[in-house]
Order: structure tokens, then sequence, then C-alpha cells
């Protein structure tokens, strides 16, 4: 664990030249698709009773891995109070989004991700990182408490997402054909984190990178974008397909858990984030992961036929390698490939 700049104190003082530790030489020749039309599907959640929507949902998690979600159900002030609450925590002045800053070798807090050696290039971005359930994981040393409402706005978010997670994982139940109450059941008592990212503007935006490509390690990422600044691309046929939110949805993503659950018919697909030349950008991640004490690996009902391709760990070893290994592609799947 080596400790690294705060990056919007960095960029606050409007370096004429960014530190190289920043610089992408690789990015600039990344070709960003053209494609105006090509867009992640998008799935009402109001519909998704009916089988169109259904299978419009199976068709996201395979073939995509991305989706946007409307119509969820979480009441807008839930969303918006949430927004306002991280927007006013990164406002404040260094020493005071300092009182929550990370402690060497944890991941939880105020910081940056972790870096393992001194040529390691660095993202361009701060962020929050909390655990939210179980309620015991919770260390409130790291909970922000100002503004004064942060802690129940993100108790009230985090009870609210993780009700969405169950909705979609229920379908994703049946459209993969186990029994949804014994897939429910390993989720009741998730694991979930969230992380809050904050990405200053910079004026060298096309030579940094606010997140590394990764694939994320949980079994459903739910993404809101706080702001109107897009960042977030998807790789996809060797492409980077940029993502543009529809207001008040979350997008969703199948995680590295769920592709190795699904034993490979779902995808964890890589993607990255961008950042503005003028304009800061904020995201909130809600990661959904299994029960404490799971085991991670194929569905049983799904190897009855088919071969398993990925190992099973216990999901404590899982996290232990997540967390000690570098945020770079899809490095999880690769450790679990049988
Ligand atoms: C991430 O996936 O790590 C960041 C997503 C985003 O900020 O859009
Ligand atoms: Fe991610």
């Amino acid at each position: 664990y080596l400790p690294v700049e705060n990056v919007q104190a960095l960029a606050s003082k409007n370096p004429k030249n960014i530190p190289s530790r920043y610089i992408r030489p690789e990015i600039e020749s990344d070709v960003v698709s053209a494609d105006e039309s090509l867009q992640i599907p998008v799935i009402d959640m109001s519909k998704l009773d009916h089988d169109d929507e259904q299978n419009k949902l199976h068709f996201a998690c395979k073939d995509w891995g991305f989706f946007q979600l409307i119509n969820h159900g979480v009441a807008d002030e839930v969303v918006e109070k949430m927004k306002t609450d991280a927007q006013e925590f990164f406002n404040l002045p260094l020493e005071e989004k300092m009182v929550c800053a990370q402690v060497p070798n944890h991941i939880e807090g105020y910081g940056q991700v972790f870096v393992f050696s001194e040529n390691q290039k660095l993202d361009w971005n701060d962020m929050l990182f909390l655990w939210g359930q179980p309620l015991h994981l919770r260390n409130t040393r790291f909970w922000p408490n100002n503004p004064p409402s942060f802690r129940a706005t993100l108790d009230k978010y985090t009870m609210e997402l993780h009700k969405v997670m169950i909705q979609l994982m229920k379908l994703i139940a049946k459209n993969l054909g186990t029994d949804p109450e014994m897939l429910l059941s390993l989720f009741e008592k998730e694991v979930q984190a969230i992380r809050m990212n904050y990405y200053p503007p910079c004026a060298e935006a096309s030579k940094v990178v606010g997140a590394s490509p990764h694939s994320d390690a949980s079994a459903l990422t739910l993404l809101l974008h706080v702001n109107e600044v897009e960042g977030l691309q998807i790789k996809r046929d060797q492409k980077w397909v940029p993502v543009k939110p529809i207001p008040g949805a979350f997008t969703v993503n199948i995680g590295d858990i769920l592709e190795i659950m699904s034993n490979g018919e779902y995808q964890s697909v890589l993607h990255r984030a961008v950042v503005n030349p003028e304009k800061e950008r904020m995201s909130i991640a809600s990661f959904h992961n299994l029960n404490m004490g799971s085991q991670i690996g194929p569905l049983q009902d799904l190897v009855k036929t088919n071969k398993a391709l990925y190992r099973t760990v216990p999901i404590e070893e899982f996290q232990r390698w997540k967390l000690t290994s570098k945020q770079d592609g899809n490095s999880m799947i690769s450790k679990m490939k049988l």
C-alpha cells in the first residue's frame, strides 16, 4: 500500500503539467465508437412481468452485460437526496473530508484506489468507499456526518438498492433457469458496498483515465450518475462504447460473481471512466455481493449437463484476492477460470 495524492486538491491547483503518473499513452489511440446509435439496452422494471421485457433482460445480461434500468421504483426524493448529500461531501474543504480518510491497507473511507508500486499509473479519481450491509460491517468512523443528513440518506439509499437488486435477481433466476427462492436466499444478507466517485475536470482530459479498464468483482452493480456529465464507457467488439445516462435511471452491470454463478452465460464486461476537460463528474456505485460465508462458483443447477467453467471458492477468499490485486482488466475472472 502506497499513499497517493488527493486528486481534487491537485486539480484545484490547475497544474500546467499533469504529473506523469496520470498520463496514459495508450488512451489516445483507443477508438471510441462513432456510431451514436450504439447504446446499451434499456430495461423497464415496471414491465418486467411481461415476457418480452423479461427476454430483453436476459439478452441484456447475456449479450451486453450492461443495461439502464428505468422505472425502478426507488423514490425520486431518495435518489436526489443521495446525490446532493454526496455532492456536499465532496465540496467540503479537504481537511473536513479527511476526517473520513482511509487508513493504510484498508479500502474503506475517503481516498484513492490501491497502488502497489511506485511506477503504477494513477486514476484521476477520489472516492469514498463504505460498506452498506450487513449492518455490522458498517464502520461509522468512515461515514461522514457532514452534511448532517448523510448517514440517514445513505442508510435509506442502500436499503432501497438492496430491494431493487433482489427484484432483479428473482428475474435473473428465472431467465437462467434456476430456482428463484434458492438464488434469493444467497443474496438476502448480502455484502453491499458503496463507492462514491469524484472525477475533477482535467485540462489534459484526453490523456488521463478516471477509472482504469476493469470488470467489477460484484454480482451486480447499480450505478447512479450524479450529474449530467458522461464518462462511463464499456468495451464491446474491441471498441469503447460511451453510456448516455437516462436521467433517473440506474446503469446496471453484471459483475464477476454473476458471470461465475451463471457459468459464463452472463458476462462481466470491461468498462472504464474518462474525464471531462471542464466539468467535474460524479457517480455512485452500489456493489451487490453474496451473503457472508457463501461459496462463489457456478450454480449447481447450471452444471448438471454442462461442465463447470470456473472454480468454487469461499467469498472471503475471493474478496481477499480482489482487494490485494490491482484494479486491472478481468483479473478475478482469469483467476477463477478452470
Ligand atoms: C467504475 O466502474 O469504476 C466507475 C464508473 C463510473 O464512474 O461511471
Ligand atoms: Fe466498475
